[in-house]
C-alpha cells in the first residue's frame, strides 16, 4: 500500500497540494483525477520521488520515505515503472533498445537475459516483430504499448501512469486502460493514474480521488461516483449534458 500522510507541496510561495492524505492499494487501478492544473502531476512526482514534499510524507509497504537513506530511495527508485505522458519514447532509439534502456541502466544482467525480458513485455502488451522499429514508424496506440512494456520491464511494485490516454482515440484508449488494469492484477502491483478521462473512470476507477484547489474533495470508486451527491465531483465527471443524461439513465 502507499500511504499518503498531510502531503504539501507549493512552488514559489504557491500551494499546489494542500495536505493529502489517502491509501492506494495494490493489485488496483487507483485513479487521481481533476481539472488541468489541479496538481495530478506534482502528486504523481511526488511519489516518483522526483518533487520532494514540504510536509508530510509517502510511506510505501511501510517504508516512510522521510526516513530512507539515499540507497534506500535509489532502491526504491528501482522498484517503481513510469508511463509518461506523451510516451516520451527516445526518438533515436528502435523499440528494443527503448524497452532495454532501464535494464542496462539499473541491472548487469548479461545481454541475452535483457534481450530475453524485453521480448517477454513486448509480448505481454501485444507488441511482437516490432524490435527493430523506431517511434516515428508506429502509431500513438503502440508507443504508448511499448512505453508501458518499458514501465514494467524492471518488473515494478509501483506502477505510475500520467494521462496514459492523452492523444489516442476512444477505443486505443480503453485498449491501453484494459491492458494497465491487466497487468496490474496479474502482477499485483500497485498502479496510481492520472486521468480527465471519463472512460477511465468508469472502467478502470477502483479506486478514484478528486483533487480540487489543493486538496482531496472527493474518494471513491467507479460505482460509488455515479451516485454521489458531491457536487465539486459530479460537475466535473459529468460535464455535459449528455454525460447527465447518461448517469441518470444508469441510476
Ligand atoms: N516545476 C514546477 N514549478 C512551478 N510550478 C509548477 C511546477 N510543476 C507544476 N507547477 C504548478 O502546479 C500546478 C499543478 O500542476 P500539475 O500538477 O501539472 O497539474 P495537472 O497535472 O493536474 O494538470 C500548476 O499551477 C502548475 O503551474
Ligand atoms: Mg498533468
Amino acid at each position: 500500500m502507499i500511504e499518503l500522510s498531510n502531503l504539501h507541496k507549493s512552488f514559489d510561495g504557491a500551494s499546489v497540494l494542500k495536505g493529502i492524505n489517502t491509501t492506494f492499494e495494490k493489485g488496483k487501478t487507483n485513479l487521481i483525477i481533476g481539472q488541468s492544473g489541479s496538481g495530478k502531476t506534482v502528486l504523481l512526482k511526488c511519489m516518483l520521488g522526483l518533487f520532494t514534499p514540504d510536509k508530510g510524507d509517502i510511506c510505501y509497504d511501510n517504508r516512510h520515505y522521510s526516513k530512507m537513506s539515499i540507497k534506500g530511495k535509489r532502491n526504491l527508485r528501482k522498484e517503481m515503472g513510469m508511463l509518461f505522458q506523451g510516451s516520451a519514447l527516445f526518438d533515436s532509439l528502435n523499440v528494443e533498445n527503448n524497452v532495454m534502456f532501464p535494464l542496462k541502466m539499473f541491472t548487469n544482467n548479461p545481454y541475452n537475459a535483457m534481450l530475453d525480458r524485453v521480448n517477454t513485455v513486448l509480448k505481454r502488451v501485444n507488441l511482437e516483430n516490432v524490435n527493430h522499429k523506431y517511434p516515428a514508424e508506429l502509431s500513438g496506440g503502440m508507443q504508448k504499448r511499448v512505453a508501458l512494456a518499458r514501465a514494467i520491464v524492471m518488473n515494478p511494485k509501483y506502477l505510475f501512469c500520467d494521462e496514459p490516454n492523452s492523444g489516442l482515440d476512444p477505443k486505443t484508449a480503453i485498449v491501453i486502460d484494459n491492458l494497465i488494469q491487466e497487468i496490474t492484477k496479474e502482477f499485483d502491483i500497485i498502479t496510481v493514474i492520472n486521468s480527465h478521462d471519463m472512460n477511465s473512470v468508469m472502467e478502470i476507477g477502483e479506486k478514484i480521488i478528486f483533487l480540487k484547489d489543493g486538496i482531496k474533495a472527493w474518494e471513491g470508486n467507479n460505482k460509488e461516483i455515479l451516485r454521489t451527491t458531491n457536487e465539486a465531483v459530479s460537475d466535473f465527471v459529468y460535464s455535459s449534458e449528455l454525460l447527465k443524461k447518461v448517469r441518470k439513465a444508469y441510476l
